[in-house]
C-alpha cells in the first residue's frame, strides 16, 4: 500500500493546474448511458474513482476509449443493467447510473451501498424521485430493483433534503421520462450544472439548472455529444489552502473562481490575501497572522462539506478559537483526531470541531480514512515539524490527480513510498 513522506516547512511558491471535475466527470460518464450515439467528454480527471465507473459502464455494455483526458464512450445496446456490490462498495457514485438505465432499458439491478467512513449515506431519496417517475421498485439481497417496462413519466418530486447525486440521477431519469419533470429543493452545485449542459447538448429539454427548481421536459431519444467538463472546484480550493497554510505565494489556474467564492471569503477573513488575476486563476499569499474564523458546511453556494477537513487543518494554524460546523454529512470529523496527533488542538462535540490555534505541529505517522480527510493530512504534514507519514493514501488517489506531483513542482518536499 503506498504512503506519502512529506517533510514540513516548505513555503510552496508558483503555479499549480487544476484538473477536471472528478464529482462533474462522474454523472457526466453515466449519462453516456443514455444515448446508443458516442459521447465525447474532455477534462476527465485520472483519479481511481473514475476508472471503477468506467469499468461499470464497460460491464454494463459501453465501449470505453481513452486518450489522455479524453473518454469517448459509445453504448449500442444495455447488455447487463446492473451495479454489482464489488463496485458498489467501492465507489457509492456507481448509484449514479440507476436513473440512465431505468430511462434507457426499462430497468435497472443496483447494490445498495451500505455504510461509509462520513456518513451512512442512504439512496432513499434517488428511489423515492424514481417511484414518482413510475418506476416499480424492489429491494432484495442487497440490491434495488427498479423497473419501468413501458417508459418513466414525468412528476413533481419534492426532495425532503437536498442530494446532489440524487438530483444528478433524477435528472438523467427524467430526459427520457413522457412529459415534464419538476424538481424542488433540487441540489444548486455547479456539478448539477454541468450535467444539465451535457445532456442539453445531447438533445434534452432542461431549465433551471443551479437554481433550487429544475424543470425537464422528456424527449424521446437522446444524440451523441462532446463536452468539456469544468474545473474541480475541491481540487482548487485544496490548493489555495495549501498556499495559505505554507504561508506561500501561489497561483491555482484552470479553476472557477466563483465556485470556490465561499472559501475565498473564508480565506480572506482569516488574513490571506487573495487574487484574481484573471478569469480562471486564483493567487493566494500567505504569511500574515492567521485569525481563526467560524464556518459551518451548507450546500452550495455556502460551504462545501467537501473542503471543511482541508479548512479545519489551516484552523490549526490561526489565532484564536475557530468553530467548525458539520450539517451535512454526521461522521465527517475522523482526521480530527489524526490531526490531533500531530499536535492539534480540537475538541469534537457533535456536529461542531472546536479547534483552537496556532498550535505547532509535528510530523507523526497518521492514516487517511476518506478522501477530503486525507487531503488534510497533507495539508497539515506541509507545516509540521519533520516528517510525516501518511498511510492508505488509495483514499486521496480516488480524488486527486498526482496531487504528490503537483505539490512538488511547486516546492513541496513530498513523496509517494510503496
Ligand atoms: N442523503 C439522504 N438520502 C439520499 C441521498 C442523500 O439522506 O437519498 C443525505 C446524505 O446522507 C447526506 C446528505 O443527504 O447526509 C447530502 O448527500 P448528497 O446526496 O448530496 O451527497 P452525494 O450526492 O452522495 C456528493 C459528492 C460528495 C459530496 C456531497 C455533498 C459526488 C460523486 N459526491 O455526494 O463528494 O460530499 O455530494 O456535497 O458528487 C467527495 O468528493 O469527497 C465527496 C464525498
Amino acid at each position: 500500500m503506498d504512503k506519502f513522506v512529506i517533510t514540513g516547512g516548505a513555503v510552496l511558491q508558483g503555479q499549480i493546474l487544476t484538473n477536471g471535475s472528478k464529482n462533474s466527470a462522474l454523472p457526466a460518464l453515466a449519462a453516456a448511458l443514455l444515448t446508443a450515439e458516442p459521447v465525447t467528454l474532455h477534462r476527465i480527471p485520472r483519479v481511481r474513482d473514475i476508472r471503477t465507473m468506467q469499468r461499470l459502464l464497460v460491464d454494463i455494455g459501453a465501449k470505453a476509449e481513452v486518450e489522455g483526458e479524453t473518454v469517448r464512450l459509445h453504448t449500442p445496446n444495455i447488455v447487463c443493467p446492473e451495479a454489482p456490490y464489488e463496485l458498489v462498495k467501492t465507489m457509492r457514485a456507481s448509484s449514479l447510473v440507476l436513473g440512465p438505465l431505468v430511462a434507457r432499458s426499462g430497468r435497472a439491478r443496483v447494490s445498495l451501498p451500505g455504510g461509509c467512513a462520513i456518513g451512512s449515506r442512504p439512496i432513499n431519496l434517488h428511489i423515492f424521485g424514481l417511484e414518482q417517475l413510475g418506476a416499480r421498485i424492489h429491494q432484495s439481497h442487497g440490491y434495488i430493483e427498479a423497473e419501468a417496462a413501458d417508459g418513466l413519466h414525468g412528476a413533481v418530486v419534492h426532495f425532503d433534503r437536498i442530494t446532489v447525486t440524487g438530483t444528478e440521477d433524477l435528472m438523467m431519469a427524467a430526459v427520457l421520462a413522457k412529459g415534464e419533470t419538476v424538481l424542488r429543493n433540487a441540489a444548486r452545485e455547479p456539478e448539477v450544472v454541468d450535467l444539465a449542459d451535457l445532456l442539453t447538448k445531447m438533445g434534452a429539454q432542461i431549465e433551471g439548472a443551479g437554481t433550487s427548481t429544475i424543470r425537464i421536459q422528456g424527449v424521446t431519444q437522446l444524440g451523441g455529444a462532446e463536452h468539456t467538463i469544468i474545473a474541480d472546484r475541491i481540487e482548487a480550493g485544496t490548493f489555495l489552502i495549501a498556499g495559505a497554510i505554507t504561508g506561500g505565494d501561489l497561483a491555482v489556474t484552470g479553476c472557477v473562481p466563483e465556485h470556490v467564492g465561499a472559501l475565498v471569503s473564508k480565506l480572506q477573513q482569516a488574513g490571506v490575501d487573495v487574487t484574481q488575476p484573471n478569469s480562471h486563476t486564483l493567487r493566494v499569499r500567505g504569511g500574515a497572522r492567521l485569525r481563526s474564523v467560524d464556518m459551518t458546511t451548507e450546500e452550495y453556494p455556502g460551504f462545501a462539506t467537501d473542503l471543511q477537513a482541508q479548512y479545519m487543518a489551516l484552523m490549526t494554524q490561526a489565532e484564536g478559537i475557530a468553530i467548525v460546523v458539520e450539517t451535512i454529512f454526521e461522521n465527517r470529523f475522523m482526521h480530527a483526531q489524526e490531526l490531533a496527533r500531530m499536535g492539534a488542538n480540537i475538541r469534537l462535540d457533535g456536529k461542531q470541531a472546536i479547534v483552537a490555534g496556532p498550535r505547532e505541529l509535528t510530523g507523526a505517522g497518521v492514516i487517511a480514512s476518506d478522501l477530503r480527510a486525507s487531503a488534510s493530512l497533507v495539508l497539515a504534514a506541509l507545516v509540521a515539524k519533520g516528517e510525516t507519514v501518511i498511510d492508505r493514501v488509495y483514499h486521496i488517489d480516488r480524488g486527486y490527480e498526482k496531487i504528490e506531483a503537483k505539490l512538488a513542482r511547486v516546492g513541496a518536499k513530498i513523496r509517494r513510498v510503496d
